[in-house]
């Protein structure tokens, strides 16, 4: 079936909707919804609140009010059909008196699932759109490998280089994609960092606008069994982990759905052959060094059957950089 243009505008709109929220939700997902009446015209909209809050097709409904009876819902994400710490969207929407309900990604979560076929059974017309949603794809991974989705994101020069091979460094890249780095720091669950880079840096892995920090941070990580000073920790906030596998468990307990790895070099590889990294951010900046240290501390020679090859699913110009957003092949 093509989609009618009112239901694609509607899904734009959920979409954009979803969009504001990212980085809020988990261990929910980020979803948008927006609500049609039963002339076609787009009369909610609305998106998941933080956990304990009202779904997405709650603040929709409530946002069109009487005229979503006998109306359409487009939401990003099949409705959930579970009682949590919220009813479920699928009653909420047949008791609103949605005629039909448009939904852009099957729930991979067991608990949840079934909102589409519980609609179907109550003669709501039901239409699985089958569009992939940029910003639900990290909480679609994670649920289904049941660890957080790993954003592995590191910053060269064309030639693939972090720093010269005397050690020295600078910002490679420049005060747009590092506005954009913060921006994206502030919407993820987690940062990881290795030891080397929190005992070489002394980062503070905020997210900031200039000198203001954004409202939401994300949780502050440093893996590596090196004791990189308790009071420097506390004062930070950061969190240690002895490895990668421990990092992630603990960060899928506590809710974290979407993570950033931020280096270093041997973290980034080693995560790499774990095969945890889902997604990658290249920011490229239009510069040659020639020779220096890798973005990647690999451990041994290498063959080119081996090669690990990602799809590009964006690629955007950060004033004189470049940010490619990479994913694992078949997410
Ligand atoms: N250009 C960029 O995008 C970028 C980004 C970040 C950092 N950097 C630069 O990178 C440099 C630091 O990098 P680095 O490579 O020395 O250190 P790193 O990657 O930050 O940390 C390495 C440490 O990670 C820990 N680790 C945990 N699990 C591991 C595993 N499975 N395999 C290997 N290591 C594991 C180890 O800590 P323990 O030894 O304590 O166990 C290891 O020494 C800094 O100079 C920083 O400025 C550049």
């Amino acid at each position: 079936m093509t989609t009618p243009p009112e239901i694609a505008e509607a899904l734009a709109q959920a979409i954009a909707a979803a969009a504001e929220v990212r980085g809020t939700t988990s261990p929910n997902p980020a979803v948008g919804a927006a609500i049609l009446d039963s002339a076609g015209a787009i009369v909610g909209v609305g998106a998941t609140q933080p956990p304990g809050g009202p779904h997405a097709e709650v603040m929709a409904l409530a946002d069109a009010g009487a005229r979503a009876q006998g109306g359409t819902a487009v939401v990003t994400l099949e409705p959930c059909n579970h009682t949590g710490r919220t009813g479920p969207c699928s009653q909420a929407l047949f008791d609103a008196g949605i005629q039909r309900v448009f939904y852009a990604q099957a729930d991979p979560f067991p608990a949840a699932a079934g909102g589409a076929e519980f609609l179907a059974l109550k003669g709501v017309e039901v239409h699985f759109l089958d569009v992939k949603i940029p910003t639900l794809q990290p909480w679609l991974n994670a649920v289904k490998s049941e660890r957080p989705n790993v954003t592995l994101k590191f910053a060269s020069t064309l030639d693939g280089f972090a720093a010269a091979t005397d050690g020295s460094s600078q910002w490679i890249t420049g005060a747009a994609a590092r506005a954009f780095v913060h921006e994206d720091r502030s919407r993820r669950d987690a940062i990881i960092v290795g030891t080397g880079t929190a005992l070489a840096d002394n980062p503070s892995l905020t997210a900031r606008s200039g000198d203001r920090l954004y409202p939401r941070q994300p949780r502050r990580v440093v893996v590596g069994k090196r004791e990189i000073g308790a009071g420097n920790l506390q004062r930070l906030g950061f969190e240690q982990y002895p490895g990668i596998p421990e990092a992630l468990k603990a960060l899928w307990e506590e809710g974290c759905r979407d993570v950033l790895i931020e280096g270093g070099p041997t973290l980034a590889a080693a995560a790499l052959r774990m095969d945890v990294v889902d997604n990658i951010q290249a920011y490229v900046a239009p510069a040659l060094l020639g020779a220096g240290r890798s973005i990647l501390n690999w451990p041994q020679e290498t063959s080119i059957s081996e090669i690990m090859r990602f799809e590009t699913s964006a690629v955007q110009q950060l004033d004189n950089d470049v940010l490619i957003e990479m994913q694992r092949k078949g997410l």
